[in-house]
């Protein structure tokens, strides 16, 4: 293969983070299905890593500590972006993606996205097909909501389903501390909750708005202050389903975290700490609670999808 750079790369890796998010307004549902949002993204150091080669077809191989839920046919989310890359500049789409996962399956933290947006990077830069920042975003967006941002990466804030994504300045690095669990949520039946509980409320969902007071603490890089802003409309609507999590959440808290929360469609528990020191304490509290699969430590904001080897 001939990359942009006219040098010939056999196999091409990329780097790419999972999100969680600083606040989730949930609006009303459109005619389309999807959710009118304002979705302030943050991207953590937890990551995968999407490895592209030629082969005689798109296939698809995952590894890593936990991989059970990902599908290896043409649905996984990667294998489609390297179909629909390689359908948009008319060349075959045969190629190996192999997924090293570390992101939690179905975890809230974007990571199917985040595989998909790792694999239209890779195999453009395997390809050589050189498309820029806005015909990649505009093929990230057909794929799903949330896989313009895994490109993008650091913070912003994405309107209309999630996909027009403004950047947004961040003072500093937040840490966090994230509790896992082996049984995800469905994305869509987690909207479809919260969808349900407005109705049993009368509730009418209003259109979601921008808080001013987030940008100005992200500039200030002030984890004391962005803890208690964190919010995330589809939390009680994860909690209905998986109402365990509320313990999680408790166990962070007492520890000493200034924010916590369920992370999208959860059912990831993110807790926000003031220092890395800090995110050990709190870890090891929620761990030695036992309410969760694995804790880890992560910092924010970090890149988004980004090649680290071609050869
Ligand atoms: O876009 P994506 O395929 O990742 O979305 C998964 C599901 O989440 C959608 O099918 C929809 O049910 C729900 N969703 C939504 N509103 C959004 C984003 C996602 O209802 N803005």
């Amino acid at each position: 293969m001939t990359g942009s750079s006219g040098v010939s790369v056999r196999q091409v890796t990329v780097r790419v983070p999972a999100k969680i998010n600083l606040q989730l307004r949930v609006g009303p549902r459109r005619a389309d299905g999807y959710h009118e949002l304002v979705n302030v993204f943050h991207a953590v150091s937890v990551c995968d890593e999407v490895s592209a080669r030629s082969a005689d077809r798109v296939r698809v191989v995952v590894q890593g500590a936990q991989t059970s839920g990902v599908p290896t046919g043409d649905d996984n989310l990667a294998a489609r972006a390297a179909s629909l890359l390689a359908r948009e500049v008319g060349r075959s789409p045969g190629v190996e993606l192999g997924i090293r996962k570390t992101i939690p399956v179905a975890g809230g933290m974007a990571g199917g996205s985040a595989d998909a947006a790792a694999a239209l990077v890779a195999c453009d830069a395997l390809w050589g097909t050189g498309l820029g920042p806005d015909r990649l975003h505009a093929l990230a967006a057909a794929l799903g909501s949330d896989v313009p941002f895994a490109l993008l990466g650091g913070t912003a804030v994405g309107l209309g389903r999630g996909e027009r994504l403004t950047a947004l300045p961040v003072g500093g690095t937040f840490h966090w501390v994230l509790a896992v669990f082996d049984d995800g949520l469905s994305t869509a039946r987690v909207y479809a909750e919260c969808d349900r509980l407005r109705a049993e409320r009368d509730e009418q969902a209003e259109p979601p708005e921008a808080c001013e007071a987030l940008l100005a603490v992200l500039r200030a890089g002030d984890a004391s202050a962005l803890g208690p802003m964190l919010a995330n409309d589809l939390q009680e609507a994860a909690l209905a389903l998986r109402p365990g999590l509320r313990r999680v959440l408790d166990t962070g808290r007492a520890a000493g975290a200034p924010g916590a929360l369920v992370s999208g469609s959860g059912p990831t528990c993110a807790f926000l700490v003031r220092s890395e020191s800090r995110a050990r304490s709190v870890a090891d509290a929620i761990a030695e609670a036992g309410v969760a699969r694995a804790v880890l430590r992560a910092y924010g904001p970090v890149a988004g999808a980004r090649v680290t080897e071609a050869r």
